[in-house]
């Protein structure tokens, strides 16, 4: 339970990009869908790393052990923000250079006349390196659909889509363009059902809502940490069994226990140091917005920050929806619904009559907002629209360190350009 309020003046003071002035004028920083900002932490994590601590791991040195120290501590906090085990976390690049790291392997197991089921609302990062595989190994893709209403997925479908032929379903827990919080839970249990392997988009939703890998009871989940205050970096989660199954692509002197198994090469300590930092940001969120002590577990802290950051960016989004509404000629792609403000995440796209999306975004960043324009590798989504061939969208995605007045900021000037 919340017991203390979002201070948000506290929250803003641990990013020192919020406080830049440009001739002037503040940056409004409405772009985090694309990557967030960074809490002095982290960057100060990160540097004391390199500067005074930068060895390779496993050596029988200070600094070697260092590095030991913080591949334990970051699997451990990953495991913490997802719900899982340090044996079930590995260390990336980035999410979608894990999935096809992972497909590759998963792959193998695929027989002629097997089939997956991929989504027509997901990031490509979780749809591309499916299609590819399935062409390398001659199998069938069959797809879920979206509603174009309700932007949700037609889980009416899945009795359809998935049978005893289904050796994988990919799913996205929250849309990268719609900002649609998906009932990923359903997705896997029916999938488990037919013994299918499963594997969750998680990189817009781990901003902005806690993640429980038991609960959702899926094989894999993938988060990004730059999308999560955190630097460059992905993170997958793999159950257990999978990750004991799956026959590790590693060169032949490397380990085949975690956390080397499925990390090739040299990790980047940095990246996960910063990491490690950027959940502890999100820990100290539940310590000054929700009253818990530091003392408390670190899962406890982190859950009840990004419940803390559900209220206050609720109160956000409805403000955004009751003003962004009434603009005429905006046409919004993602639930309007200020009743079900968890059934998305705070990610606005949306087109203007008689601007072209790129057009919205050069105007507002003129006014120092920052926002993006385009498709953002929802490639399914956006041709299904017919949006891929104009351009695409608008968009602009609300953070925990978002201030009321920076959306009504941000609302008064789209409203100008639609007049
Ligand atoms: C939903 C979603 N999935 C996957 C990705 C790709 O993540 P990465 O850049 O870490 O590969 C993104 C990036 O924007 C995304 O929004």
């Amino acid at each position: 339970m919340t017991t203390a309020r979002w201070d948000i003046d506290a929250v803003r003071a641990a990013f020192p990009a919020l406080a830049l002035l440009d001739d002037g004028k503040p940056r409004l920083y409405l772009d985090a869908p694309g990557g967030s900002q960074v809490p002095a932490r982290v960057v100060e994590r990160m540097s004391e790393v390199m500067l005074l601590s930068c060895a390779n791991e496993g050596g029988a040195f200070r600094t070697s052990q260092d590095s030991d120290r913080i591949l334990a501590g970051a699997h451990a906090a990953a495991a913490a923000f997802l719900g899982a085990r340090p044996d079930e976390i590995v260390y990336g690049l980035n999410s979608t250079s894990l999935i096809f790291h992972f497909s590759r392997m998963i792959a193998r197991e695929w027989q002629p006349g097997d089939e997956i089921v991929l989504t027509r609302m997901d990031h490509d990062g979780n749809v591309g390196p499916w299609v590819i595989a399935a062409e390398e190994r001659g199998i069938t893709i069959r797809w879920l659909d979206f509603d174009p209403e309700t932007f949700e997925y037609r889980y009416e479908m899945l009795d359809e889509l998935i049978g005893p032929r289904t050796r994988l379903v990919a799913c996205n827990h929250a849309s990268n363009i719609f900002g649609t919080v998906n009932d990923v839970s359903r997705i896997v249990a029916a999938a488990r059902a037919v013994g299918a392997v499963t594997i969750v988009d998680a990189v817009q939703s781990a901003p902005h809502l806690p993640i429980d890998v038991t609960a959702i009871g899926c094989d894999m989940l993938v988060c990004s940490a730059y999308k999560f205050f955190g630097p460059h970096a992905g993170i997958m989660f793999v159950a257990a069994d999978l990750r004991d199954r799956l026959s590790p692509l590693k060169v032949r002197p490397a380990s085949t226990d975690m956390p080397w198994r499925h990390a090739p090469g040299t990790p980047s300590f940095e990246a996960q140091a910063g990491t490690w930092a950027a959940i502890e940001h999100i820990a100290w969120l539940g310590e000054i917005c929700a009253g818990k002590t530091a003392q408390a577990p670190l899962r406890e802290r982190i859950v009840a920050g990004l419940e803390a950051a559900i209220t206050y960016e609720a109160g956000l989004m409805d403000r955004f929806l009751a003003n962004a509404t009434g603009i005429a000629g905006l046409t919004l792609y993602g639930t309007t619904s200020r009743n079900r403000l968890d059934a998305r995440v705070p990610t606005f796209s949306f087109r203007l009559a008689r601007r072209s999306p790129q057009e919205i975004v050069a105007t507002l960043a003129a006014q120092n907002i920052y926002g993006w324009s385009g498709d953002f590798y929802a490639h399914e989504a956006s041709g299904q629209l017919g949006l891929r061939d104009k351009g695409g969208v608008a968009r602009l995605g609300l953070s925990h360190y978002t201030t009321v007045a920076e959306v009504d900021r941000a609302l008064e000037a789209i409203a100008a350009l639609a007049a």
